[in-house]
């Protein structure tokens, strides 16, 4: 066949089109394993950043040894009691808020932090030191402006004082809503309180910054300076998730159990 034949220029297309393809969709298939573990080795790595464990870039096997101090259990939302028959390795969140059989409808008075649907289970993470109860990690989620954002809050034993603020995935704008991923901003969160004595969520975000003479200083955090939105999302998806219908209960149960032990 001719180089300047049509057939010629047609056949060599499609011959490159079919290699090319089988190429990428095998080198999905081989390289979706790895990215699973990467995307796990983040969560992971972020939830000890919000815990205060861990340094930002720490490297694998330093965030496999501390994740030996942290115990994964999965509970009820609304018992707040633990599910010993659900394995955590094997527990999705995201699915299960998905699914009408393991989740259910927010109706818009409930849904403050904008999710539509909250799953039935959760997973959380229990902070151990020297075989020690010694806080808690949650991991919390809802809409910014334009993007669901997705972290972890970490508590100290007391089970009111907040240890750290992590997110690991958002999509605000760059600059603006983005700065909730700025460790500067974050810098900000531990030692504030979240929780009243009650177990009421009192945390919250300032426009303008927090004035010094508030009787609330210590449940408050100035918000991002341009990102007003984003900043009232973080405000409403943590009390949200620290409130009645998120970890609620299971704090509650917590801490009978931390004051019962003691
Ligand atoms: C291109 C563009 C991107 C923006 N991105 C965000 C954002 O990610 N988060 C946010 O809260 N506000 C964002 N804003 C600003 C909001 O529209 C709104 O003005 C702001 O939240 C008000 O906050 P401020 O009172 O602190 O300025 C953006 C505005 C523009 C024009």
């Amino acid at each position: 066949m001719s180089n300047e034949s049509w057939q010629k220029t047609l056949f060599v297309a499609l011959v490159l089109c079919l290699v090319f393809s089988v190429l990428v969709s095998g080198a999905a298939v081989v390289l979706r394993p790895i990215q699973e573990a990467n995307v796990r080795l983040d969560v992971q790595r972020n939830l000890l950043l919000a815990a205060g464990l861990a340094e930002a870039g720490a490297p694998v096997a330093k965030v496999n040894e501390l994740m030996g101090s942290v115990e994964a259990q999965i509970i009820n939302l609304d018992s707040g009691e633990e599910m010993t028959g659900v394995d955590p390795e094997s527990f999705n969140a995201v699915t299960a808020a998905r699914k009408p059989d393991t989740s259910r409808a927010l109706d818009s008075q409930e849904d403050i932090a904008r999710i539509k649907r909250r799953a039935d289970m959760a997973k959380v993470y229990l902070l151990k030191k020297d075989g020690q109860f010694n806080g808690v990690v949650l991991p919390v989620y809802g809409s910014g402006l334009y993007s669901t954002l997705y972290g972890f809050i970490a508590l100290d034993s007391d089970l009111r004082t907040i240890r750290g603020l992590k997110f690991y995935e958002q999509g605000e704008t760059a600059g603006l809503g983005a700065e909730v991923d700025n460790p500067r901003w974050l810098a900000k969160w531990p030692g504030k309180l979240a929780l009243d004595e009650t177990g009421q969520p009192l945390v919250d975000v300032i426009k303008g910054g927090v004035n010094p003479a508030s009787p609330l200083i210590d449940y408050q955090v100035d918000a991002i300076s341009g990102a007003t939105m984003t900043s009232r999302g973080v405000s409403a998806l943590l009390k949200y998730w620290l409130g009645p219908d998120g970890f609620g209960p299971y704090l509650a149960r917590l801490k009978a159990q931390q004051m019962e032990a003691s």
